[in-house]
């Protein structure tokens, strides 16, 4: 993967810091596009990425953060999708601003992300395309309904683009973690236990790893040296496909 160009959003941050640092371990030029200017330009100090700050749930700075990687480096190769964030709430409450928000940065952001890039990763008849989703991309919990609604509408969208990709060595996948160990989860354990009425730890316990065989937080490594295995030519016949790392959640 010597020299492809790698864009990574949310990669200031959690499983986005790991794959931009575990891109850039095997040779590619990473851009992290991130909302958060502050741990996203140390992330890209650190890790010997490009940054550029954006807000995703924006069309135009979608459209701007495929430009600049292109600028800086002639073209984008591989894209990953991997800005979120969360909101609990139960449905009579959900703020429509939150629901907005989380399809804008996790569902309209990737498709459009993926649009600007397509006709480089054509042109270059090589292309990979990797979509963080969740494991609530393939089942559900209460009080996450636009969470887990983007996360299912990923893999629509994964599906399709991979249709599209095949005759132009494009491949197109998503991955979906059960609970891994990142700001994200350790910020909604306390909204969780007040939406719940339980303690912290039992979120935890009872909530998080209550579905889990293996009862453990999932690391952001494990998730990224996936995403470098997708994005290696070794998986070049893998496209359409979502693989969990769900500690067994989704066997039962
Ligand atoms: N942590 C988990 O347990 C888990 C499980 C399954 C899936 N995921 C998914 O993995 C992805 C990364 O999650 P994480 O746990 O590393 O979270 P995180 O909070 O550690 O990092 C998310 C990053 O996304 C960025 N971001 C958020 N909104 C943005 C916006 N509007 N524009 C640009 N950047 C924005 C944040 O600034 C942050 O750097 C998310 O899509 C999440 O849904 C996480």
């Amino acid at each position: 993967m010597q020299n492809k160009v790698a864009v990574v959003t949310g990669g200031a941050s959690g499983i986005g810091r790991a794959v931009a640092e575990k891109l850039a371990s095997v040779g590619c030029k990473v851009v992290i596009a991130d909302f958060n200017p502050e741990t996203g330009s140390v992330a890209a100090e650190q890790i010997g990425a490009s940054f550029v700050q954006a807000d995703l749930s924006d069309a135009e700075q979608c459209r701007s953060v495929i430009a600049q990687a292109a600028e800086l480096h002639g073209s984008v190769d591989i894209l990953v999708n991997n800005a979120g964030f969360q909101h609990i709430s139960p449905i009579e409450e959900f703020p429509v601003e939150q629901w907005n928000k989380l399809i804008g940065v996790m569902l309209t952001a990737p498709f459009l992300l993926m649009r600007y890039a397509w006709p480089m990763m054509k042109q270059n008849g090589w292309g990979r395309v990797i979509n963080i989703a969740s494991v609530h991309a393939m089942v559900a919990s209460p009080f996450k309904a636009g969470y887990i609604s983007a996360k299912h509408g990923v893999i629509g969208l994964t599906k399709t683009a991979a249709l599209e990709g095949g005759e132009f060595g494009i491949t197109v996948n998503a991955i979906c973690p059960a609970y891994v160990r990142t700001p994200l989860v350790e910020n909604q354990i306390a909204d969780q236990a007040r939406t719940r009425g339980i303690r912290e730890d039992q979120v935890v316990t009872d909530v998080m790893l209550k579905n889990a065989a293996i009862k453990k937080l999932i690391e952001p490594e494990e998730v990224a040296n996936l995403v470098a295995f997708l994005a290696s030519d070794q998986a070049s016949s893998i496209t359409g496909s979502s693989l969990t790392i769900d500690s067994g959640w989704t066997a039962q």
